[in-house]
C-alpha cells in the first residue's frame, strides 16, 4: 500500500488541468488546479503551465512520476500528429521538452487513451475483462482500444474514413453544435460510426464521453448496435486519472497501483 499520489495533467484547447491521483481509489488525492491553455498553444508554452502545475502539487506528488494527456498521437515520447491543436506539435519531441523543462520524467499519452484506461481500471467498464472500446464526443473524435486490461494506443479511430469522409468532421460533438443539429438529426451520424466501428472490429462494450456524454440518456438508448454502449463515468476526471495511471505503470511503479 502505498499513499504518494501521483500527478495527471490533462492539456485541453482551453485549459491545463492537474490533479493528483490516488491510484488505489482512482479519484482526486486533492482538489485540481486549471489554468488557461496559452496561445499559442505550442509545445513550448504549455511545458511552462505544466511546470507551473507540478510545483503547486510538489509536496504532495513526491518524486513519482507525471502523465500528461495530448490530444495527438503520441509515440515514444514524440506527438506525431495535430488535428485539432498548434500544429508545431506535429513530430515534437514532447516528452524531452517538458523532462527538461521540469527537471523529472513525464511521460505523455493519447487524452483518449488516457481516459479509456480510467474508464476499464475504475469507470464504465470495470467489470468488463473484453474488448472495450471508448470514444470521446468533443472538439474532434478520440477513440482507445482495450483488450483485456490491455491498451492497444493511438488507435485514432475518430479519423477512419466513412462515405469518404473523416468521420470526425460529420460525427464529433463540435459539429453538432456548430450545425446546430437537433438530436434527432444528430443521431443518425453517430449510428453511422458506431456502427462502421462495430463492424471493423465488434467490441463488447463501447464507453462514451466527452461533454456531451453528461445527455446520453438523450441519445446512447437510440443506437442500435449489437454490443452495449454506456456513458463515462468518471467525465471531466478521465484524462487526468488515466494519465496518472499509465505513467506509473510505464515507470513500473507498481506500488502506487494497489
Ligand atoms: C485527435 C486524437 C484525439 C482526439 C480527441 C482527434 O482529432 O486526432 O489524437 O485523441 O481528437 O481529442
Amino acid at each position: 500500500m502505498s499513499n504518494t499520489a501521483v500527478l495527471g495533467i490533462d492539456i485541453g484547447g482551453s485549459g491545463i488541468k492537474g490533479a493528483p491521483v490516488d491510484l488505489v481509489k482512482g479519484d482526486f488525492a486533492s482538489e485540481r488546479l486549471r489554468i488557461p491553455t496559452p496561445t499559442p498553444s505550442t509545445p513550448e508554452a504549455v511545458a511552462e503551465v505544466v511546470a507551473q502545475i507540478a510545483e503547486h502539487f510538489a509536496a504532495e506528488i513526491g518524486d513519482a512520476p507525471i502523465g500528461v494527456t495530448i490530444p495527438a498521437v503520441v509515440a515514444h515520447g514524440i506527438t506525431r500528429s495535430a488535428a485539432n491543436i498548434d500544429k508545431s506539435w506535429i513530430d515534437s519531441p514532447t516528452e524531452q521538452i517538458f523532462t527538461e523543462r521540469l527537471g523529472r520524467p513525464i511521460h505523455a499519452v493519447n487524452d483518449a487513451d488516457a481516459a479509456g484506461m480510467a474508464e476499464v481500471r475504475y469507470g464504465a467498464a470495470r467489470d468488463n475483462d473484453g474488448l472495450v472500446m471508448l470514444t470521446t464526443l468533443g472538439t474532434g473524435i478520440g477513440t482507445a482500444l482495450i483488450y483485456r486490461g490491455l491498451l492497444v494506443p493511438n488507435t485514432e479511430l475518430g479519423h477512419i474514413e466513412i462515405d469518404g469522409r473523416d468521420a470526425e468532421t460529420d460525427a464529433a460533438a463540435s459539429v453538432k453544435d456548430r450545425l446546430g443539429l437537433k438530436y434527432s438529426e444528430y443521431i443518425p451520424r453517430l449510428q453511422r460510426y458506431y456502427e462502421t466501428l462495430e463492424r471493423l472490429f465488434s467490441p463488447d462494450l463501447f464507453v462514451v464521453g466527452g461533454g456531451i456524454s453528461k445527455d446520453a440518456a438523450k441519445f446512447l438508448p437510440k443506437l442500435k448496435l449489437k454490443a452495449d454502449i454506456v456513458p463515462a463515468e468518471l467525465r471531466n476526471k478521465a484524462g487526468i486519472i488515466g494519465a496518472a495511471w499509465l505513467a506509473a505503470d510505464a515507470a513500473g511503479r507498481t506500488d502506487l497501483l494497489t
